[in-house]
């Protein structure tokens, strides 16, 4: 069966033996109803070919195959594997210039969530999205659902009338026919297939350049415009330091708060979570990072998920850039500090799997979900600082210039990175020594340290209830690092004097809200579980979730609480986040 077939991705059928996908054409229909999609996707070919194709799936049901002529294909669909989803097989005759599938999805389809009226902020109708990232694109539509193969596509969706269809591609129209309207898109720049995404919902508009827009419900459109007003200085910063943004268009989708993740850097469309509009811009960091994101990451892709650093640690390193162009090395140094206490906290959470705090990972028999951290984030990021540190930073900055360059639409591997980087500037790797950090456990021991004169400060008010004139002008970054540096467990009596003196539990920036609320949980202070119940209730985003259930469940008082809270909350959250709470109650 074998000779000279392989697998492209240890999360794909893809075969790199077999024709591969240049461009997907996807027509669907949208039944909130049944929370299904009726769909049909054409899959045409970058050459013509034969013999067998095995494309990914999760959960659909496949209705027909046929070639470009509209001859039916023969095609197996293989029992479900826990993790991959069910290989679907064709049979393509020799000269076949493409497939066309249809099919439908299933209720429970991984990368969707159908949200009823009641769930929405303006209550009248239902909302649709799709969250790909890293492998659910399958359960969306039949695709070679690795990142390797780039695709095009156009994509038409049939939603109720009342309802606007986005998309992470150019809109091409809209039509209405009786109850229903029919949108199109084109996506002119090749994309790798999680990033394949789409809402529909009651959403309205909102310029904030003429390259930039901002949608959200028709309630929240004004608070998202102010606080993300500053994006389009965001992207002139980016293309002075990573070259031409290659996108057109960047707009900016405020999800519902069940969203599990901040942002995903959805192309010409970043999906952000409502949680980042704290009022006062102290959270558009996230809003950097998915921007960066268009180079790092959209542009120069990660082959595979074992190679996710190559996306997200480099996407850090970008976001802090800006960050700093923007607000001041001061404040780029304050999120590092901050990055490097999450990072140990990551670190911690797998003291059994050593191996899942290397850089370069192993998945084979192993979902990306299951192993996701904070490890390629932060890690990654702090060995780019440490390799800039090595050559300096013109020459750095001069070095990833020509990386997003040189490779520019394409799906890379670490070992291509390294290769690029040792061509460009010798030596410089073995110096740090990029091996350990790339693949040996934890942090290196000389990893560089964020240290300025106000995260000394700082320390110096660690575990005391400081005056208020004190914490005069701390951002909320400074107020995070505060608050983590408390030690654990603190006394209830520490906390109700923190909270009496500066309000946290009103804190209306959720970043500041959750590191607060896991503090007091942690040292037992009850006072806090109406707002804690409040959140777990109202928002799904994973890196809120995860702290709070795991410091509830965690002390005997409160364990039932966790159940009650799941119990009662659970059914919005969305799949993904189901199953992360699951699983840290089990
Ligand atoms: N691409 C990620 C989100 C993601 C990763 C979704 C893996 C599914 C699988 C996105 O860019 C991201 O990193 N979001 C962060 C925000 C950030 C500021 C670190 C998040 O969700 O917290
Ligand atoms: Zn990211």
């Amino acid at each position: 069966m074998t000779g000279g077939m392989a697998r492209l991705d240890p999360h794909s059928y893809a075969d790199d033996s077999q024709v591969e996908t240049e461009h997907l054409s996807w027509v669907a229909r949208v039944d909130f109803a049944t929370h299904t999609l009726h769909g049909e996707a054409t899959l045409t070919f970058r050459e013509p070919g034969g013999g067998a194709l095995d494309l990914d799936t999760r959960e659909l049901v496949i209705e027909g195959a046929a070639d470009q002529a509209g001859q039916a294909l023969p095609f197996v669909l293989h029992p479900a594997e826990p993790i991959l989803g069910a290989r679907l097989s064709l049979e393509l005759p020799p000269g076949t210039r493409a497939v066309r599938i249809r099919y439908r999805t299933s209720p429970s389809a991984s990368a969707l969530q159908w949200l009823a009226p009641e769930q929405t902020l303006g209550g009248q109708h239902p909302f649709l999205f799709s969250q790909c990232q890293a492998i659910h694109a399958r359960s969306v539509a039949p695709l070679q659902d690795t990142p390797r193969l780039r695709l095009r596509f156009t994509a038409q969706l049939t939603v109720p009338r009342a309802l606007t269809a986005v998309m992470a591609a150019a809109h091409a129209g809209r039509s209405e026919d009786g109850e229903l309207a029919t949108e199109r898109w084109e996506m002119p720049q090749p994309i790798p297939p999680y990033l394949l995404a789409f809402a529909v919902g009651q959403l309205a508009s909102q310029d904030l350049s003429p390259r930039c827009r901002v949608w959200a419900e028709p309630a929240q459109l004004g608070a998202a415009a102010y606080e993300f007003a500053e994006v389009e200085s965001m992207i002139t910063v980016a293309e002075s330091l990573f070259g031409p943004y290659d996108w057109e268009r960047f707009d900016v989708l405020t999800m519902p708060p069940s969203f599990p993740y901040g942002g995903m850097e959805n192309p010409r469309l970043t999906f952000l979570t409502p949680t980042v509009i704290a009022g006062d811009r102290s959270l558009v960091s996230v809003l950097a990072h998915e921007l960066a994101h268009s180079w790092t990451g959209n542009l120069v892709t990660n082959a595979n998920a074992e190679h996710f650093w190559l996306n997200e640690g480099f996407t850090v390193y970008a976001e802090r850039r800006i960050v700093e162009a923007l607000e001041g090395e001061e404040m780029a140094t304050l999120h590092a500090a901050l990055g490097r206490r999450e990072l140990d906290e990551s670190m911690a959470r797998f003291p059994d799997r050593p191996e899942l705090t290397h850089l370069r990972t192993h998945l084979g028999g192993i979902d990306p979900d299951d192993a996701y951290s904070l490890v390629p984030y932060e890690k990654g990021y702090f060995f780019l600082c440490a390799l800039e540190a090595q050559v300096g930073r013109p020459a750095f900055s001069a070095w990833l210039r020509s990386y997003l360059a040189d490779f520019r639409f394409g799906a890379i591997t670490t070992d291509d990175f390294l290769a690029h980087f040792e061509r460009a500037l010798p030596g410089a790797l073995a110096k740090v020594d990029a091996a350990r950090w790339i693949d040996g456990p934890g942090m290196p021991a000389s990893a560089p340290a964020p240290r300025s004169s106000r995260i000394e400060a700082l320390e110096r008010l660690a575990g005391t209830v400081p005056e208020v004139a004190a914490t005069a002008g701390w951002s909320a970054t400074e107020w995070q690092l505060f608050l983590e540096a408390v030690p654990r467990p603190a006394s209830v009596e520490t906390c109700r004097a923190l909270d009496a003196r500066f309000a946290f539990t009103a804190s209306t920036n959720y970043d500041v809200l959750v590191t607060w609320l896991t503090l007091a949980l942690q040292a037992g202070d009850a006072s806090v579980l109406p707002r804690v119940q409040e959140v777990l209730g109202k928002v799904g985003r994973m890196k809120y979730l995860r702290p709070l259930y795991t410091a509830l469940a965690k002390n005997p008082q409160t364990r039932a609480l966790a159940s009650a809270c799941f119990a009662a909350a659970g059914k919005g959250y969305h799949p993904i986040a189901q199953q992360l709470v699951e699983s840290l109650l089990r």
